[in-house]
């Protein structure tokens, strides 16, 4: 892989900015570039829970974040001004699949209606010069089958996460081709990855918080659909991929602008037991009980990356094996909750993970 420690001093004294920086993979990317030397700014709903990873790592205190709903236009648009990113990552989504059943309108208006406001800004603010805009794997049509979806398969989406997702990629594409291909030393790609997990997720409906709350309570892990297989990645991961891809943009725009797949590779594709067991295992203790999922709503069954593009034209693989990836996730949780920093723990699995890059 490209070496991350080659990569990142392209960020150092930039200024960037992240949306979705108080949510589970925005407060990791934004905590990376600040330990690069980035001036970050960050844009998003507050944090969601006190124990959130923006807060267990003190982000607040060392970025300039800026609480705000992506769907109000002016304000956004205000803190572009202000900001003048060189860097822009687009990360703030509703993002899960069951709230989407619930909240479909919700959901819509956020990651399409919102993502439309964040390319609104991006097209009237000339300072920026790199735009990554984060979608989802679960863009693509799934057709439950065991090849790796390419980038350019198919789109579409059967729950309204995904469907969202779907329609947020075709918005980029309209922009890309209406206004940001003609735009001088314009660099911008979208980037798909999937499932991702690590320390300071405690999002409803994810199964890794999930083990983490009934491991920490003494409860047994009731898993609802275990035969589901996903594409399981360390957050680090799809984050590295995307500063990796940033830079790249950066030197060469016209040559890495486009669309990209940061998955795992295939054998990290484990169900949804095998990770939870591999969760107690990393824990030490615990139980699992399954049950039944009823009349729970549809979820993919099988959903696959091909990253080959990203491996051959970027240099980029992942550094982090499905083991290694739960091992650290656990000591990250583990460590927390008795009573250790979030941030070292963040910052050193963030240089842990560097090192493997070397590798
Ligand atoms: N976590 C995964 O496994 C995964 C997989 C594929 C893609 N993604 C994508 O990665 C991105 C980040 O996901 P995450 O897991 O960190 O989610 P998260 O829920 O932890 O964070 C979402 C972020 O978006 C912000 N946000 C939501 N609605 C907003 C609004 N209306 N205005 C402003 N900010 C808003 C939240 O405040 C938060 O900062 C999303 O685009 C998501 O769809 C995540």
């Amino acid at each position: 892989m490209e070496d991350l420690v080659n990569v990142l001093p392209v960020f150092r004294g930039k200024r960037v900015l992240v949306t979705g920086d108080t949510g589970f993979k925005g407060s990791w990317l934004s905590l990376w570039l600040a330990e690069a030397g980035a001036e970050v700014y960050g844009y998003s709903l507050p944090p969601e829970s006190a124990d959130a990873h923006f807060n267990a790592v003190g982000l607040g205190s060392r970025i300039k974040h800026q609480d705000g709903n992506i769907l109000d236009l002016d304000r956004l648009g205000v803190f572009f001004r202000q900001a003048e990113p060189e860097f822009v990552f687009h990360l703030a989504a509703q993002p899960l699949v069951r709230r989407s059943y619930r909240d479909p309108k919700e959901t819509f208006d956020t990651n399409v209606g919102g993502s439309v406001n964040v390319l609104e800004c991006v097209r009237l603010s000339p300072a920026v010069k790199t735009l990554v805009y984060i979608t989802s794997d679960k863009c693509y049509r799934n057709r439950e089958w065991v090849w790796g979806y390419r980038e350019n398969d198919e789109l579409g989406g059967h729950d309204p996460y995904s469907a969202s997702k779907a329609a947020a990629e075709m918005v980029f594409s309209a922009y890309g081709d209406s206004f940001f291909r003609a735009r001088s030393g314009f660099g911008f790609a979208s980037v798909r990855a999937g499932n991702v997990i690590g320390g300071g997720d405690w999002s409803e409906d994810r199964i890794v918080p999930d083990c983490i709350h009934a491991l920490r309570e003494g409860q047994p892990i009731v898993l609802r659909n275990p035969e589901a297989t996903r594409p399981w990645q360390h957050v680090l991961e799809p984050l590295g991929g995307y500063l990796t891809l940033a830079a790249a943009l950066h030197r060469n725009p016209q040559g890495f602008s486009g669309t990209w797949n940061f998955g795992p590779d295939s054998a990290a594709s484990r169900s949804v037991h095998d990770l939870a067991q591999g969760i107690v295992h990393a824990w030490g203790s615990g139980r699992i009980e399954i049950q039944s999922s009823g009349n729970a709503p549809h979820e993919a069954g099988l959903l696959h990356l091909n990253c080959d593009k990203a491996h051959y034209s970027l240099g980029w693989k992942p550094c982090w094996g499905f083991e290694r990836t739960v091992q650290e996730t656990v000591a990250w949780y583990r460590a927390v909750v008795s009573g250790e920093q979030g941030l070292s723990m963040s910052v050193a699995q963030i240089q842990a993970y560097m090192e493997s890059s070397h590798d």
